[in-house]
């Protein structure tokens, strides 16, 4: 038995579309933060050997039926990675709403991950284990490190090189937030595996952004290291355009900001428009219409309050530069 605590973390360069959809071996590399403790999933796996299926419970309450799959196919890569035939059972809290959109996959399999492979007796280094948690979701991968992490796309066939590290640690620039703008806490029309795939196979757009994306890692890797908040929050603006960008243009078009999401963009270009000529801070959106606004812990009272004012906004959280997941001897439920 095993418990894990990890938490989301947001792209400042996006992971979408893959070269290998059943290994989910990326188009691209990208880059993120990882979020702080106020975002939490705790993931508790336990191997009692008696048992015939697995049982998920997710939130105290049952799963639904594709989701119950995409969790048990992980069960199954890590039980084939330990050799063990053993059903677990399984249950995994947020600290946070789970269908607000807050990238829940990621802090769900990267916990998962590291409590089936403590629970399993699998010895892996982190890198090793990104690997593992890429295939329940890629984006889970980066989540298994703190601070500023790098997904590097690799180039094996096999996957092993397609890993996350960290990048920069959390006290590299401890003053960055993640302003989050909570909009909607619908579930997703459109899931963003299905979604990638419809992007890949039917944008024309998508090509000309994997032609640049190469460069815009060098940009946003650059702005991280240097702490050059201007340069970064130009960088992941432009970003998060390029990725929605050919999201639009798949066919059917996929539509995931809303009007609220472009009222926050129009916020975002007043308040750096009052600035000294540089942004103060940058907008970033997932498959979702949250917005993620960057900034430095210097305007980010200035942020919240713009972003309560934006009409439609239902609820504003801030995040800092999270630490990374952690085992925790505290156990979801007795055996
Ligand atoms: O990890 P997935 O399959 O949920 O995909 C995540 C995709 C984005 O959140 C939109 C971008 C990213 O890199 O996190």
């Amino acid at each position: 038995m095993a418990t894990a605590i990890a938490t989301p973390n947001i792209a400042f360069v996006k992971y979408w579309g893959n070269r290998d959809e059943k290994l989910i071996l990326p188009a691209g590399g990208s880059i993120s933060m990882t979020l702080d403790r106020q975002f939490t999933t705790t993931t508790t796996v336990y191997f009692p050997g008696s048992l015939g299926a697995d049982e998920i419970k997710l939130n105290g309450k049952g799963v639904e039926a594709g989701e119950a799959r995409r969790i048990v196919e992980h069960l199954d890569a890590m039980r084939k990675a330990a050799g063990s035939k053993l059903r677990a059972r399984v249950e995994s809290v947020n600290s946070f709403p789970t269908s607000a959109g807050l990238a829940s996959s990621a802090s769900g399999f990267a916990a998962l991950t590291l409590a089936c492979a403590k629970a399993l007796g699998l010895h892996r280094n982190m890198s090793e284990l990104s690997a593992l948690a890429r295939l329940g979701s890629g984006s889970a991968c980066r989540s298994l490190f703190g601070g500023f992490v790098e997904w590097e796309m690799g180039k094996r066939k096999d996957g092993e090189d397609s890993v996350a590290r960290q990048i920069a640690p959390p006290s590299h620039w401890p003053e960055l937030r993640d302003v989050v703008a909570i909009v909607s806490g619908e579930k997703k029309h459109i899931s963003s595996r299905e979604a990638m795939r419809r992007t890949v196979e039917t944008s024309r757009l998508f090509k000309e952004r994997m032609g640049t994306h190469g460069r815009r890692l060098d940009a946003v890797r650059e702005a991280l290291l240097e702490k050059d908040a201007g340069a970064l929050f130009e960088e992941i603006m432009t970003e998060s355009g390029s990725m929605h960008a050919v999201m639009r243009d798949s066919r059917p078009p996929i539509i995931y900001m809303n009007e609220v999401s472009a009222r926050i963009v129009d916020a975002v270009k007043e308040f750096n428009a009052a600035g000294e000529g540089r942004a103060r801070c940058g907008y970033t959106f997932d498959a979702g219409p949250n917005a993620h606004v960057i900034t430095t812990q210097r305007y980010e009272n200035e942020v919240r309050e713009m972003l309560l004012d934006v009409k439609g906004v239902k609820q504003v959280m801030v995040s800092g530069v999270g630490e990374g997941p952690e085992m925790s001897e505290e156990h979801l439920f007795k055996i």
